[in-house]
Formats: C-alpha cells, sequence, structure tokens
C-alpha cells in the first residue's frame, strides 16, 4: 500500500519492551513480505501468535485446468456457476496460469475457521452482497463493486451478512498500486485514478483475548494444512505500517476520457507479477465530435485478456450478460462485433461497469469454465448473412 496506518496501543519504539496491565509482555509480530525487503506491519499480540497445538493435512483439492486448445476466443455464461459455501469453499476455479487463478465464488456462509493464503495477494471483486472480512488488524467492511485486497499470509475470515457473489483473484505475488501511478515517495500522482482517501484500511476492534483451540486453515504455494492454534487470531491491541488488508470501491475510480478513444492502461487499477487489472467504469465517451466511442479491432499479441461484465449495456459485445467472462486470447483478434460500431456512433456516455485481468502468460481453463462456455462466441465477428 502507498500509505501509512497506525492503530491501537503500540510501544513508543519498535522492538521494545510492551507491557500489558498485568506486567507480562505482548507479543511483537513482523508481518513482512518480499522476505523483509518490500511493505511490512508491526502487530502487538496479546499472545504469541505462534502457539500451536496440533497439525493435520488438509487434502484441499488443487485446481486442475486444461490448455485452451484449440487457441480460442472464449464466453463463459459464468453467471450459471454454482456455488454455495464459505468464502474458501465456494470458489470454482476457471482460469488460471501459474501466476495467477481467477474463481468465482458464491460465498453464502460465515467461515468458522480461519485461512491464510500464504501463496500470494487475493483480490475480491464482489459483484453483489455486503459483509466484512475479518482480519488481526482488524475488519474491512465490503460492499457491491468493491474490490477487496488481502496480502498474501493473512489470517481472515470473510463474512457474508448477505449472500456474496464475487470475482476472486489469486495472484502468486503482491497485487499492488502501479508505479506510474506513485512519485518517488510512494503517494500516489495527481493523475493517478483515485486518491489515498479513496481506500479503505481496517478498523481494529478490541481484542480477543480468548486462549483455547482454534482452527486455521493454511494454503501454501501447493502445500496445505490445518493447524490448530492455542490463541486466538485476533489478539492484536495495535499494529502499524504498510501491509494490510483494504477496500476500494469501483465507484470511486475517476476514469480519464480523452478527445479520441484511450486504450486500456489508462483504466489499469492494480499490478502483479504478470498480470494487470484494468476497471472500465461508466463514463463520458470520447468527445471528437467524429470520434468512434468503442474500441478499435485489436491483437493482443502477448497477453491473454479476461473481461468480467458487471452492470449496464455492453455495447461492443453481442450476446453478453452480466456475470459472462471473456476470453480474448494471445494470438487472435477481438473488437466490436458487426454493426456495434454503427451502432455507437454519437453515444455520449457509457454506463458499462466490467473489469479484467491481463495475462502475460497463457492462461488454462478448468472443466466448470468449459461447462458453461458458449462455444459459438468465436463466430460472433462474422457477418450473419454468411455464418452457418
Ligand atoms: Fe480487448
Amino acid at each position: 500500500m502507498p500509505f501509512y496506518v497506525r492503530q491501537g496501543e503500540l510501544p513508543e519504539r519498535r522492538h521494545t519492551q510492551f507491557r500489558k496491565a498485568d506486567g507480562s509482555l505482548h507479543a511483537e509480530e513482523l508481518f513482512s513480505t518480499k522476505g523483509f525487503e518490500s511493505v511490512y506491519a508491526l502487530l502487538y499480540h496479546l499472545y504469541p501468535p505462534t502457539a500451536t497445538l496440533n497439525v493435520t493435512a488438509w487434502d484441499r483439492p488443487l485446481a486442475r485446468f486444461h490448455p485452451n486448445d484449440p487457441l480460442l476466443n472464449r464466453h463463459l455464461r459464468a453467471k450459471h456457476i454454482q456455488s454455495t459455501g464459505n468464502a474458501v469453499e465456494a470458489r470454482v476455479p476457471l482460469l488460471g496460469n501459474d501466476e495467477i487463478v481467477l474463481s468465482i465464488a458464491q460465498a453464502s456462509e460465515p467461515m468458522t475457521w480461519f485461512y491464510r493464503n500464504a501463496t500470494g495477494d487475493e483480490l475480491l471483486f464482489i459483484h453483489w452482497g455486503e459483509g466484512c472480512v475479518e482480519t488481526p488488524l482488524g475488519e474491512v467492511a465490503y460492499r457491491q463493486h468493491d474490490y477487496v485486497l488481502i496480502p498474501c499470509g493473512t489470517t481472515y475470515r470473510m463474512q457474508p451478512r448477505t449472500p456474496t457473489r464475487m470475482l476472486v483473484y489469486e495472484s502468486s505475488g503482491a497485487i499492488s498500486i502501479p508505479k506510474k501511478y506513485r512519485n518517488a515517495f510512494g503517494q500516489l500522482e495527481e493523475h493517478a485514478p483515485y486518491y489515498e482517501r479513496d481506500f479503505r484500511p481496517p478498523s481494529l476492534r478490541p481484542p480477543v483475548d480468548q486462549r483455547g483451540a482454534f482452527e486455521l486453515r493454511v494454503s501454501s504455494r501447493g502445500r496445505s494444512a490445518i493447524y490448530t492454534l492455542q490463541n486466538h487470531p485476533f489478539d492484536v491491541v495495535g499494529w502499524d505500517g504498510y501491509c494490510y488488508p483494504y477496500a476500494f470501491n469501483a465507484a470511486d475510480f475517476a476514469p480519464q476520457v480523452g478527445r479520441l478513444h484511450l486504450p486500456p492502461p489508462v483504466h489499469q487499477v492494480f499490478e502483479a507479477p504478470g498480470a494487470a487489472f484494468c476497471l472500465f467504469a461508466p463514463r463520458p465517451f470520447d468527445f471528437d465530435r467524429h470520434a468512434v466511442p468503442i474500441p478499435y479491432n485489436h491483437s493482443s499479441v502477448d497477453c491473454d485478456e479476461v473481461l468480467y461484465y458487471v452492470s449496464g449495456n455492453f455495447m461492443s459485445r453481442r450476446g453478453i450478460e452480466e456475470g459472462s467472462i471473456t476470453l480474448h486470447v494471445a494470438g487472435a483478434w477481438h473488437g466490436p462485433q458487426p454493426g456495434a460500431v454503427e451502432a455507437s456512433l454519437g453515444a455520449a456516455a457509457t454506463d458499462e461497469l466490467a473489469v479484467m485481468v491481463d495475462t502475460f502468460r497463457p492462461l488454462r481453463l478448468s472443466e466448470q469454465a468449459f461447462g458453461v462456455e458458449d462455444a459459438a462466441y468465436f463466430k460472433s465477428w462474422a457477418s450473419s448473412e454468411v455464418v452457418r
């Protein structure tokens, strides 16, 4: 994250004695990334977070993917994906490579155990629903059209107040604010499409002073386990630093518009190893009186592009519905379907909301993805008079 946050009670200096009312010491934890060389936070627990009573196997099925072969642009009618359970069990992986996995989940139940993804950052996009993500650093309340970023290794429970439909991106690394939006000091540049104030860090709650047996499920780069912890993970009295979960709402994104069509990088919201995330928010169209408002045909020659259609009128795409996913692949063309350019001329604005990730390594598809595929999608750019 680009800014410093401190909450709760902290000792005057880091790494010094910090005592409780009964005279015993708090347990300091350095929560760090990239070893000790990237963002981190310092947490002060009532009890050591390390106290482990037992460890057992967690037989978690791994996502299985198949190559996109023959190489095709694909449309997944993802709203038909059935999904129930808590926010981790409900995930249905659809697309993935070694750097990122994209799943759909409909979280309908609270989590009764704690979860820790120690492979990389998770980015949730909430299509609908509300609730909160509970962490040792506090609670992040979420609502419709929020991105929720959960740093690698955060112990959390996601507690939906209403059934929550979301897109889940699981990265192998850090998902962060693009460097192009930050000045030499890390502050967001004036031209960035958002401001520090738009990001919602967690609100620290009173520490949970409970000792007993607490179930934590951990996954880390293909390995997993169920830990039984002696101390409640949310026993933090204070923390500070730069590494924490946060939320950002799509409505707080300030999209850029131009006289003529601007390419997707102006809509970028986050970056990650091998991936760039963009947000297409409602906005006025280009203002030149001869401008073609919708995108031109293009070849994304070295990346796969995944759009998730959230709401509004997706005027450059035929047959797309809310909750659809399109995969436009490196090596093929895509663009407006027949008639879409003429139909768009003169339009002043779009109300579409869509989120995108471009990946620089090929994406593969799961059985569940093939199960909801609109198999004729790749023909949708041909004139209907000639296609049979
Ligand atoms: Fe595209």
